[in-house]
C-alpha cells in the first residue's frame, strides 16, 4: 500500500499539448474539486515517472509549476503535498477594480496649453472605415510593417505629401516612418553625433530637446533667436548638428529668413555639419502659400527633415517621419537596426489609405478653418483686453501664441497666478536656457472653442490685474 492518492491519467501523448501540461490538468483539476485533499501526498516524481512511462525530469517540471502556481507544496525530504487552495494568497483582482487618481484617467486639456489639437474634431467614421477596410482585406499590413522603416505605401503617401506641401522632392526609400516626431529627433541624434559632439538647438525651444541630447551625452550650444531666426553657431565652437524649426519657431513663432537659411545651408556645407529641420506642425499655416521647407531648398543635402502627424492627426497615433539624404540612408539604417523600430505597425497601412483617399486632407482643410477662427478670436481678445498688459505678433501660423509682456509683469508669476485659477500658461522664460529677454505667456488656441476661452480670459484678467 501506498500513503499517497491513487491519481489515474490519461495522456495523449499525440496532442499539441505537452506532456507535463496534461500532467498538471490533472492534478490541478483534482485540487479543484476536492478529489485531492489538503495534506494529501503526491506519488514520488520516480514512481509516477515510471508508472506513466515518462522521463521522472516531466513528473518534477509539472510538480513545480503547481508549485508556483500554489496548488503544490515542496517540502525537504517529504515530496510535494496538496495545499488548501486558501493557501494561495490570490488577490482575486482587488487592485486591479481600483479606480486610477483623477489626473491619470486622462488629464483634462484646459486653456491654454499649448501644441495640443483638439481631438473632438477627430474624424472618427472615416477613420474607423479605413481601419475596417484593411482588416477585412489587408489584415496582414496591419502585422508586418515593411521593415526597418516602415510601411511602404505610408511612405509612399508621405513622399507625396512633402512634395506637394513642402516643396521636398525624396523617394519613399528615403522616408522612415517614426514614433513621432520626437522618436525622429533622437534617431537623428543617435545616427549623427557621437558621445561629447556639441549639438546645437534654438534658445528658447522645444524643452525635451535639450534632455534629449543630454541623455545622449551630447552637449548643446545654445543659438539665440532674433526676428530672421536662429543665429549661426561660433565659428569657434562649431557643432556637429544643429536642429532648427525655420518655418514657425517654436515658441517663438517667426519663419526664418530667406537669407539666414542660406547662411545655414552654406555653414552646414563649409563645416560638414548636418541640419535638422523640425517641421512638426509646418501644415497649419493660415494666410498665404505655405512657406516651403528649408530640406526642398537645399535639396536634402545638408538637411534632415523631421514631419509628424501629432498635430495634423492625432497625438495619441505617436506617427512621424524622417525624410534623409541618399548619403545617410545606411548610418540611419544602422541606427533604426540597432534601436529598433518604434511606430507602431498598426495604423500605418490605414493612414496610408487615408491619405491617398484624400480623407486626410479633408480633415487638415476643416481643422485649420477651425483653428485659424481660435486663432484670430484669441489675437482679438488679447489686442483689445489686455493691450495694457503687452503684446502679440500674428505670424499667421502654428499652433500658439506668445504674449510679450509690458514692463512690470513677471511671466512665471502671472503663469503661478493663471495654474492656481485652473488655467494652462507656461511662461516663456521656461523655455529658454538663457532667459533675459524672454518674458511672455505661451498660449495654446488650437483645442478650445471661444466659449471655453472666454472664461479663462476673465480669469486671466483678473491674474493681471492682481499682478500689476
Ligand atoms: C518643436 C517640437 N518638436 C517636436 C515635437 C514633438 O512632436 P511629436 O508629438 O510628433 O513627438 C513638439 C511637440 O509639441 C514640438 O513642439
Amino acid at each position: 500500500m501506498t500513503d499517497f492518492p491513487r491519481l489515474t491519467f490519461s495522456l495523449d501523448r499525440d496532442s499539441k499539448v505537452p506532456v507535463f501540461e496534461q500532467i498538471c490538468l490533472t492534478i490541478r483539476q483534482r485540487a479543484i474539486s476536492g478529489a485531492l485533499a489538503k495534506g494529501s501526498k503526491l506519488p514520488p516524481t520516480r514512481v509516477l515517472a515510471t508508472e506513466l512511462g515518462v522521463s521522472r525530469s516531466t513528473i518534477v517540471t509539472a510538480y513545480e509549476q503547481l508549485v508556483a502556481e500554489g496548488y503544490l507544496k515542496s517540502l525537504r525530504g517529504s515530496g510535494y503535498t496538496v495545499c488548501a487552495l486558501g493557501e494561495v494568497e490570490l488577490s482575486g483582482g482587488a487592485k486591479a477594480a481600483q479606480t486610477l487618481p483623477e489626473d491619470e484617467e486622462g488629464e483634462a486639456i484646459v486653456p491654454f496649453e499649448a501644441s495640443q489639437p483638439d481631438m473632438r474634431l477627430f474624424p472618427h467614421r472615416q477613420w474607423a472605415k479605413a481601419v475596417s477596410r484593411v482588416c477585412r482585406t489587408n489584415p496582414q499590413a496591419m502585422l508586418v510593417g515593411g521593415g526597418t522603416f516602415g510601411n511602404p505605401e505610408l511612405r509612399r503617401a508621405i513622399a507625396q505629401h512633402i512634395a506637394e506641401w513642402r516643396g521636398i522632392d525624396a523617394s519613399p526609400q528615403q522616408i522612415i516612418v517614426t514614433a513621432g516626431a520626437t522618436d525622429a529627433l533622437e534617431i537623428c541624434m543617435r545616427s549623427l553625433a557621437q558621445k561629447g559632439d556639441l549639438v546645437g538647438l534654438e534658445d528658447p525651444g522645444y524643452l525635451p530637446m535639450r534632455r534629449f541630447a543630454q541623455a545622449q551625452d551630447l552637449v548643446p550650444l545654445y543659438l539665440a533667436v532674433d526676428e530672421a531666426g536662429a543665429h549661426l553657431p561660433d565659428p569657434a565652437k562649431p557643432p556637429q548638428l544643429v536642429i532648427l524649426t525655420p518655418s514657425h519657431q517654436y515658441p517663438l513663432g517667426g519663419a526664418m529668413s530667406p537669407s539666414r537659411r542660406l547662411e545655414f545651408i552654406n555653414w552646414a556645407d563649409a563645416q560638414n555639419a548636418w541640419i535638422v529641420e523640425d517641421d512638426y506642425d509646418s501644415e497649419f499655416r493660415y494666410a498665404g502659400r505655405p512657406i516651403p521647407a528649408m530640406t526642398g531648398f537645399d535639396r536634402l543635402n545638408r538637411t534632415i527633415y523631421i514631419g509628424s502627424f501629432s498635430k495634423v492627426f492625432s497625438n495619441a497615433l505617436r506617427l512621424g517621419y524622417l525624410v534623409v539624404p541618399e548619403a545617410l540612408l545606411d548610418r540611419f539604417r544602422t541606427t533604426m537596426r540597432r534601436f529598433g523600430q518604434k511606430a507602431s505597425y498598426m495604423p500605418q497601412q490605414a493612414l496610408a489609405d487615408f491619405m491617398a483617399s484624400g480623407e486626410f486632407y479633408r480633415h487638415l482643410r476643416r481643422v485649420r478653418r477651425t483653428y485659424d477662427e481660435r486663432r484670430r478670436f484669441l489675437l482679438d481678445q488679447l489686442a483689445t483686453e489686455f493691450s495694457a498688459f503687452g503684446r502679440c505678433e500674428d505670424h499667421q501660423a502654428g499652433m500658439q501664441v506668445v504674449f510679450h509682456l509690458a514692463d512690470g509683469f513677471d511671466d512665471r508669476d502671472l503663469s503661478a497666478r493663471a495654474t492656481a485659477q485652473g488655467i494652462n500658461l507656461q511662461p516663456l522664460s521656461a523655455y529658454a536656457a538663457h532667459a533675459e529677454g524672454h518674458n511672455g505667456l505661451v498660449m495654446g488656441f488650437c483645442a478650445y472653442s471661444e466659449e471655453e476661452m472666454k472664461p479663462a480670459l476673465a480669469l486671466l484678467k483678473s491674474c493681471f490685474q492682481q499682478s500689476g
